[in-house]
């Protein structure tokens, strides 16, 4: 299907008002925005309109009952400054599985890498070009209709932001393994990325920063001992030369970046293995000096070094020396601007194909 997206440019734009190298992501947003409604059973009107409020019924069925969704992604600049977006399809089909969990229409998938596309390649000038930095893309999806009760609605917009995001240099994370509330559980809705996971982990989350760590260390909701991730990352662990990260068990994110740092981390010659972990294997492992590393992977961060895990009245430290993390972000980096050779086929450049009716 081809659908035609009418582009309403602004007169002059404010990419000179913003230091985009140095301003650390959602706190600037970009001249437009890509704009879509759904009605009767469609996704119409298509757009690229300059970025304003949009007015909100008090009644949007989203601030009600939560039928909200989002994405996360980023695009930067490769060889001759030609925008390119990361595994952009993958965000799609996420977006998708979202929407189906959370009683959403789907979003055609050829429209969502088109919108990015057209979005990216206005907003050129806005994409930083410092090692690290990054457009920051956030593509969401809301239920709009006004209406009282619990049902599915039937109107929602889907909308595109894009937000610079100055480069990251994540420090060495402190994370807070937390023995009293659960983000998500089998058959919940920690698989999707819904709006409402994150408005239930703010509070543990501040909970945690209170006591001295960065994020949050979620466990599995019946026994608090399966590791499941952090805030707004997946994580791995090397334990005697091999990596593991927790398996995808139907309460944990698919991270993208997650399953790009396994791919990477196979083509640098690693184990990687996707399975149950518990926390008192890690402990474990701690006690008799086979752990040897520990990150955080997730589009906004990268890579972060986890330094510290605080579990109970104990602390896991972790070594830091030698870290393959720091290459494995190297590397996605590197593929992310061109620097190094997309052996894997995961830059798709943000070249618009003119689509008609
Ligand atoms: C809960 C959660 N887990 C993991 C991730 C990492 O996912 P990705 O690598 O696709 O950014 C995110 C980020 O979106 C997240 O919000």
């Amino acid at each position: 299907m081809s659908y035609n997206i009418k582009i309403n440019q602004v007169q002059s734009s404010r990419v000179s008002e913003v230091d985009i190298n140095n301003i650390a992501m959602g706190n600037a947003f970009t001249d437009h925005m890509f704009v879509c409604d759904y009605e009767n059973g469609a996704w119409i009107n298509p757009r690229i309109e300059p970025l304003t409020a949009i007015p909100t019924h008090p009644a949007a069925m989203a601030l009600h009952y939560g039928q909200a969704i989002f994405e996360g992604m980023k695009a930067t600049l490769g060889n001759d400054n030609v925008p390119l977006l990361f595994r952009p399809m993958e965000n799609a089909k996420r977006l998708n599985f979202s929407a189906d969990r959370m009683g959403m229409p789907s979003f055609p998938e050829d429209l969502f890498v088109e919108s990015l596309k057209q979005l990216v390649a206005l907003e050129k000038n806005w994409i930083p070009s410092e090692e690290g930095a990054a457009l920051y893309l956030r593509p969401f999806m809301y239920a709009d209709e006004a209406f009282i009760g619990m049902r599915a609605a039937t109107r929602y917009k889907f909308i595109v932001i894009a937000s610079p995001a100055g480069p990251f240099f994540s420090k060495p994370i402190k994370l807070y393994a937390e023995t009293k509330y659960i983000r998500a559980a089998i058959g919940g809705t920690g698989e999707a990325k819904a709006a409402g996971n994150y408005a239930g982990a703010i509070r543990p989350t501040e909970l945690a920063k209170a006591k001295g760590y960065d994020q949050v260390l979620w466990l599995d909701a019946n026994e608090f001992e399966y590791i499941q991730e952090v805030g707004t990352m997946n994580v791995f662990f090397k334990i005697g030369g091999k990596f593991i990260t927790p398996d995808l068990s139907g309460s944990i994110l698919a991270g993208i970046t997650r399953m790009s740092v396994i791919d990477v981390l196979r083509d640098k010659g690693f184990e990687v293995t996707e399975r149950p972990i518990k926390i008192s294997e890690i402990i474990e492992a701690s006690q008799n000096g086979t752990l040897e590393e520990a990150f955080g992977a997730g589009t906004a961060v990268g890579i972060a070094m986890i330094e510290e895990i605080g579990y109970k009245d104990m602390k896991i430290n972790f070594p830091k020396a030698n870290p393959v993390s720091h290459d494995v972000n190297d590397t996605l980096n590197a593929i992310k601007t061109q620097k190094t050779a997309d052996k894997f086929g995961w830059i798709v450049p943000a070249v618009t194909t003119a689509l008609s009716k």
